[in-house]
C-alpha cells in the first residue's frame, strides 16, 4: 500500500484496522455483536436517500459567473445591479419535471432553469423554466395538473388519456402545451435552451418605485432540439454528459440575460393581465434589453452534496429585487421552503451549496445539524428585541423594507375566476410563427398523444386549437384522423 495514503476512519474519527472482514466467532462462525464498525457502515447506507424532489428529480447542475454589462440603477438599489462589469457568483440546475432521478434526459417534457445569484446581501433565486410561460394562472391546479402528466397510479405507465383530459378540461394550458409539443419540446443538451423567470418579478429603486421585470436568458450556443426518433437513440444521461464534459473541456457554456421592464402605471392599464404567466408580453410592447451574461465554468464535485442537496425558492429575493401579485408566484412562495423542509431538513440552508457566501445572523436555533454555520449556532442571544447591541447581536435593517404596494381600487376579498382569460391568442401567435416544417412536427406530436384519448378529450382539444388558429384546429383533426384509419 502507498505510504501517501491517509488513514481510514470510522465517521467519528477513529482508525479502522480492517473494512475487508467482520469479526467473526471462529473462521466459519456467525458475526458477532460488537462489530460496531460494520453495524455503522450499514446503518450508513440505509440512509443514504433522501426524497427526490416530487417534480424535477432529474437534474444537472453547476457553478458559473454572473457578468452585469449595463447597469441597473435607475430600477432597482440591489447591490449586484449597479456597475457594468460587476460579477456574481451563480449556480444553476437544469431539469426535466415529470420523470423520477432515473428518468431520461430527453422526455419531452420542459426543462427547469433554476438559479441562485450569491449576492452580498444574500442568496436571490429565479427559478424559471426554458419555457416563456406556464401550463396555469392559478397554483391551486398543480397537484392535479402534475398528477395527470406523470406516470397512471396502476399501471405505472405514461399515461396520454390523462395528461390529455386535463387539458382538455383545462384550456388555459393551450399555449404552453403548444410550445412543448413543438420542436422546442426535446432540447438536444440544457447548453442549448434558453431559461426565462417566466412569472414577472420586481425591481425597486431608492426612490421607491417599483418596476415589473420578466428575465430571459439567451442560449450563445443556439437552440438546438431533437426529433422524438433521434431521442430514443440518445442514453438517458446524455444532457448530463453533455454538461459534465464541456465545462471538464474548458467549453464553458453562456446566456445573454435580456430583462422587459414595465412601469405600475403602465401595468394598470396594459391590455394582457401582466401577472398571468400563461402568457408573454409580445416584444413588439416590451423589447428585450440586455444587461448581462451569465458562464457557467465549474462543475460539481459531489452529485448528491451539490446537486440533490440544492434547494431553490421562489422566495429567496434580496434588496431591491420583489416579487409581483401572479397568483401562480404566490402559491410557490409557500411551497418551496415547505419541500426542502420536508426533503433536506429544517437548516437546509446551512448546507454548503445553499449557504449564502455573506454572514448569517439570526435568532433561528437548533433542529437537525444545526450548526454547520457557526454564527447561527452562536452562544449570543437567542432571543430579539434584546438589550446586546454591544456584543454584535444582530438587529433589523428598515432600509431594506420593500416600498408598498397599491391593491386594486376597492378590492373585495372573494373566488376570482379566470379561467376564460384569452387562452388562446398567444398560442395562435406562436402557431403563426412557425415554419411549414415546425407546423408539421407541432401536429405529429399532439396526434401521437391525442389519438389514444377518447372522443370526448378529442372533441374538446380540437376546439381548443381552433380557437388558437383555424388552421392549427384543421391539421391537428387530419392528423388525428389519419392515426385512427
Ligand atoms: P417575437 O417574434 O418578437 O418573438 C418570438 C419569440 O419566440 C422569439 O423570442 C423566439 O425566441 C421564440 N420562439 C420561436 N420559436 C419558438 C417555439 N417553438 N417555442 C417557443 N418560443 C419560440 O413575437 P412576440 O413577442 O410577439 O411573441 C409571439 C409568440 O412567441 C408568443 O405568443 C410566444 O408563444 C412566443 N415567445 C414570446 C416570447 C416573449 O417574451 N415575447 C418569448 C418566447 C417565445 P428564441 O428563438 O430566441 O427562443
Ligand atoms: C421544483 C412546486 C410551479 C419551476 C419544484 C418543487 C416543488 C414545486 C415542490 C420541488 C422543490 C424541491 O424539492 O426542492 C411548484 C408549485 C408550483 C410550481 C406548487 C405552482 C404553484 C412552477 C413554475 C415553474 C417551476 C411556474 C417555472 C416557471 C421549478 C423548477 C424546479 C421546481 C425549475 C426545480 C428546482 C431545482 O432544480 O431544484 N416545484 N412548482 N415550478 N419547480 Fe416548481
Amino acid at each position: 500500500m502507498s505510504n501517501k495514503r491517509c488513514p481510514m476512519t470510522t465517521s467519528a474519527g477513529a482508525p479502522v484496522a480492517n473494512d475487508n472482514q467482520s469479526r467473526t466467532a471462529g473462521a466459519r462462525g456467525p458475526v458477532t455483536f460488537d462489530n460496531h464498525y460494520l453495524f455503522e457502515k450499514l446503518a450508513h447506507f440505509n440512509r443514504e436517500r433522501i426524497p427526490e424532489r416530487v417534480v424535477h428529480a432529474r437534474g444537472s447542475a453547476a457553478y458559473g459567473t454572473f457578468t452585469l454589462t449595463k447597469s441597473l440603477s435607475d430600477y432597482t438599489v440591489a447591490d449586484f445591479l449597479q456597475e457594468p462589469g460587476q460579477q456574481t457568483d451563480i449556480f444553476l440546475r437544469f431539469s426535466t419535471v415529470g420523470g423520477g432521478q432515473d428518468s431520461s434526459d430527453y422526455a419531452r417534457d420542459p426543462r427547469g432553469f433554476a438559479l441562485k445569484f450569491y449576492t452580498d446581501r444574500g442568496n436571490w433565486d429565479i427559478v424559471g423554466n426554458n419555457t416563456p410561460v406556464f401550463f396555469l394562472r392559478d397554483g391551486i391546479k398543480f397537484p392535479d395538473f402534475i398528477h395527470s402528466q406523470k406516470k397512471n397510479p396502476r399501471t405505472n405507465l405514461p399515461d396520454p388519456q390523462a395528461i390529455y383530459e386535463f387539458w382538455a378540461n383545462n384550456p388555459q394550458s393551450l399555449h404552453q402545451s403548444t410550445i412543448l409539443m413543438s420542436d422546442r419540446g426535446i432540447p438536444l443538451s440544457y447548453r442549448h435552451v434558453n431559461g426565462y423567470s417566466s412569472h414577472t418579478l420586481s425591481l425597486w429603486n431608492e426612490k421607491g418605485e417599483r418596476f415589473w421585470v420578466k428575465w430571459h436568458f439567451k442560449t450563445n450556443q443556439g437552440i438546438k432540439t431533437l426529433t422524438n426518433e433521434e431521442a430514443a437513440t440518445r442514453p438517458a444521461f446524455g444532457a448530463q454528459q453533455d454538461l459534465v464534459e464541456s465545462i471538464d473541456k474548458g467549453e464553458f457554456p453562456s446566456w445573454t440575460v435580456n430583462v422587459q421592464i414595465m412601469t405600475e402605471e403602465e401595468a394598470k392599464n396594459y391590455r394582457i393581465n401582466p401577472f398571468d404567466v400563461t402568457k408573454v408580453w409580445p416584444h413588439s410592447d416590451y423589447p428585450l434589453i440586455e444587461v448581462g451574461q451569465l458562464e457557467l465554468n465549474r462543475n460539481v464535485d459531489n452529485f448528491f452534496a451539490e446537486n440533490e442537496q440544492a434547494a431553490f425558492a421562489p422566495s429567496n429575493v434580496v434588496p431591491g429585487v420583489g416579487v409581483s401579485p401572479d397568483r401562480m408566484l404566490q402559491a410557490r412562495l409557500l411551497a418551496y421552503q415547505d419541500a426542502h423542509r420536508y426533503r433536506i431538513g429544517a437548516n437546509y440552508n446551512q448546507i454548503p451549496v445553499n449557504a449564502p457566501r455573506c454572514p448569517v445572523h439570526n435568532y433561528q436555533r437548533d433542529g437537525a445539524f444545526a450548526g454547520i454555520t457557526p454564527s447561527i449556532a452562536g452562544s449570543g442571544a437567542n432571543f430579539y428585541p434584546n438589550n446586546r447591541g454591544d456584543n454584535g447581536a444582530p438587529a433589523e435593517v428598515p432600509d431594506v423594507q420593500e416600498p408598498p404596494m397599491a391593491l386594486e381600487h376597492d378590492a373585495w376579498l372573494d373566488i376570482y375566476d379566470n379561467r376564460d382569460d384569452d387562452n388562446f391568442s398567444q398560442a395562435g401567435d406562436l402557431f403563426c410563427m412557425m415554419s411549414e416544417d415546425q407546423k408539421n412536427q407541432l401536429v405529429n406530436n399532439i396526434a401521437d398523444g391525442l389519438s389514444q384519448c377518447t372522443l370526448d378529450v378529442q372533441q374538446a382539444m380540437f376546439e381548443q386549437y381552433d380557437s388558437a388558429h383555424e388552421y392549427y384546429g384543421k391539421r391537428v383533426r387530419q392528423e388525428v384522423l389519419n392515426r385512427l384509419g
